[in-house]
């Protein structure tokens, strides 16, 4: 199990520092095998990794630009991403593609320079509220995938995440038969894409996870973990949430 904290854009320093350190203790007070990366917003994300050193807990970004460097005013780019320690990258999360406009093309391309530096991409895709009420989400899942995903995924340097639009931040969630369903098609997608001698990437849901709903939501057939944006501010709910992703390991594996 993979649990992903996507602070988006919230934090000033001593927040964000006091947060970590909280997380810090939390994990040293019971192990847990399940891996956890926060993903801070950017000016924080050396003194968040500072603040979590001397535990298991790993640090990621929720963005990258697909270029090297050079004239891109105000973005950033993966190796300066990993100069401050970052493992993982979020792309093509849907408030980036809403507010600014990044399609499946963009997307790919920033995933891609993310493997080429050796870093973790977590791509996200899902479905609108339209695609979803016009029935069709799958089909919308299965455009992205073919879209969004370079050739250069493998077992190792990809996590994909289905985040449905309409669920984050609303308080909703799919039903488990439709979080299900959209995991058998992003599976099916990936089998045929990786050699099958290899495991499959994780594959995570997000949208509204908190404490009180994860237990049953990381018991889903097909997810192997969640990416977790508001309850992710409140290191209890979100320690909670990784606790719940052990308890689905050993019910999964039994
Ligand atoms: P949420 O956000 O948990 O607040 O719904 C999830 C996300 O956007 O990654």
């Amino acid at each position: 199990m993979l649990i992903v904290a996507n602070w988006k854009m919230n934090s000033l320093r001593r927040e964000g520092i006091d947060r970590a350190r909280k997380l810090r203790l939390l994990s040293s007070e019971k192990e847990l095998s399940c891996n956890i990366i926060v993903c801070p917003p950017a000016h924080i994300i050396h003194e968040v990794r500072q603040a979590l050193d001397g535990s298991d807990i790993g640090v990621g970004a929720q963005d990258c630009h697909f270029d090297d460097g050079g004239a891109h005013t105000g973005d950033i780019s993966v190796k300066m991403l990993a100069d401050l320690g970052c493992t993982h990258i979020i792309v093509g999360h849907s408030e980036r593609r809403q507010e600014h406009f990044e399609n499946d093309e963009i997307v790919k391309m920033k995933a891609k320079k993310v493997h080429s530096e050796g870093l973790i991409s977590i791509i996200c895709i899902g479905e609108t509220k339209e695609e979803k009420e016009s029935g069709k989400a799958l089909d919308r899942l299965h455009d992205q995938l073919s879209n969004s995903l370079p050739e250069t995924i493998n077992s190792i340097n990809t996590v994909v995440a289905y985040e449905p639009c309409w669920a984050i931040g609303s308080g909703l969630t799919p039903n488990h038969k439709e979080i299900e369903d959209a995991h058998t098609v992003i599976r099916d997608f990936l089998k045929r894409t990786i050699p099958k001698t290899k495991p499959l990437p994780y594959v995570l849901y997000g949208g509204s996870v908190n404490g009180n709903n994860a237990e049953g939501l990381l018991q889903i057939q097909g997810v192997s973990g969640a990416l977790v944006g508001g309850a992710s501010l409140d290191p209890t709910d979100f320690w909670k949430i990784c606790q719940y992703a052990e308890t689905a390991v050993n019910l999964k594996n039994s």
